[in-house]
């Protein structure tokens, strides 16, 4: 939201904003050619995160190409809705643009799934191979039917544990409540590890630590140190055991209602910044790892080879259940972007 100073045409825009339904405004003009488009943009991470920074790099690059034209309101931190509700709100074309985590695509498209898998994906390299494959590029256009249009895929990071007491080997996570995103795959995962897992909007993880609803979590070290998740938790296991990116996606009829300069504009400078942030998730991360080893609020375990894979091989029974579902050939994609070895 870069506009302080109302046009006329922005004051009408801000009208339809507070109703909340409409994405743009002719501004009592009959041209075309005049017409103001508001992108409405709610996600819900910290704006120094991988997303954060790359939404806001999208707003001020569409802005400043079309001045006048184009209005990019970037709603970070929960500020406007939570993940469910935006899914929704997209549907309907109260907001036109989101950046949802993969996992929380679940009950509309089974094969993000392939995302959640545990130990599938060593690194953010891997996923962009991945992602850049044919079947990656088109899982982008899966969700079609629901009237989403998928522009890019966003990296965040690699997982990592957190939890009350050390978790060295999957026994010791036995019976302690994890908080997870809305995924089948992730509630299985904690489950094959003797957890209970708890699904919950992530605006809400900070008290659920805080006052013990859920004892154990997982999420990026982006993530933990910049919703402060490092205060209320002791211990944090180095495991990158599964990723988290984001699928960024569009109200369909609102991006088929651009002009096509627009739109191919936009298109072009998605593109532009899905490079740029992607590039730079993996540093966010480290710099706030570094950043949470420095305060001395918790502790980093670091697993040894041994102990990583008596995790991988306690969860590999998650791959074996949601394979047909996934489907078989997509794992096989990711596996070969991944080099890893088959049925370990
Ligand atoms: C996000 O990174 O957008 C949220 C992930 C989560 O809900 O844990």
């Amino acid at each position: 939201m870069s506009t302080l100073i109302l046009s006329p045409v922005k004051r009408c825009v801000g009208g339809l904003v507070l109703a909340g339904l409409l994405a743009s405004c002719g501004g009592g003009s009959e041209d075309p050619s005049q017409q103001l488009y508001v992108i409405k943009f709610p996600h819900v991470t910290a704006p120094g995160t991988p997303k954060g920074q790359t939404a806001a790099r999208f707003e001020d690059l569409a802005e400043a190409r079309f001045p006048g034209r184009v209005d990019v309101e970037v709603y970070p931190s929960s500020q406007l809705m939570n993940d469910d509700d935006s899914l929704e709100a997209l549907a309907f074309g109260e907001i036109q643009m989101i950046a949802v985590a993969l996992s929380k695509f679940d009950r509309l498209t089974q094969r993000f799934q392939i995302f959640d898998l545990p130990f599938l994906f060593p690194d953010l390299e891997a996923v962009e191979r991945f992602q850049a494959s044919t079947g990656g590029r088109g899982l982008l256009g899966d969700l079609v039917e629901e009237g989403f249009l998928g522009l890019a895929f966003w990296h965040n990071g690699m997982k990592q544990f957190g939890a009350t007491r050390p978790l060295l080997q999957p026994d010791d996570a036995n019976g302690l409540k994890f908080r997870i995103m809305e995924s089948d795959v992730l509630q299985a995962q904690m489950i094959a590890i003797g957890g209970s897992p708890q699904k919950m909007a992530f605006g809400e993880i900070y008290q659920a630590l805080q006052t013990g609803a859920v004892d154990a979590f997982e999420n990026t070290w982006s993530n933990i140190y910049s919703s402060k998740f490092y205060e209320v938790q002791p211990y944090f296991m180095y495991t990158n055991h599964g990723y988290v990116g984001y699928l960024v996606a569009v109200n369909a009829q609102f991006w088929q209602s651009l002009p096509g300069d627009i739109r191919e504009g936009l298109e072009e400078i998605m593109a532009e910044v899905t490079a740029w942030g992607n590039a730079r998730a993996a540093a966010i991360n480290e710099d706030s790892r570094l950043k949470i080893a420095a305060s001395q609020r918790t502790e980093i375990l670091t697993l040894s080879n041994d102990e990583i894979l008596s995790w991988q091989n306690r969860m590999q029974p998650v791959w074996v259940r949601f394979s047909d579902e996934i489907g078989p050939e997509l794992i096989e994609a990711a596996r070969s972007a991944s080099f890893m070895e088959v049925g370990n």
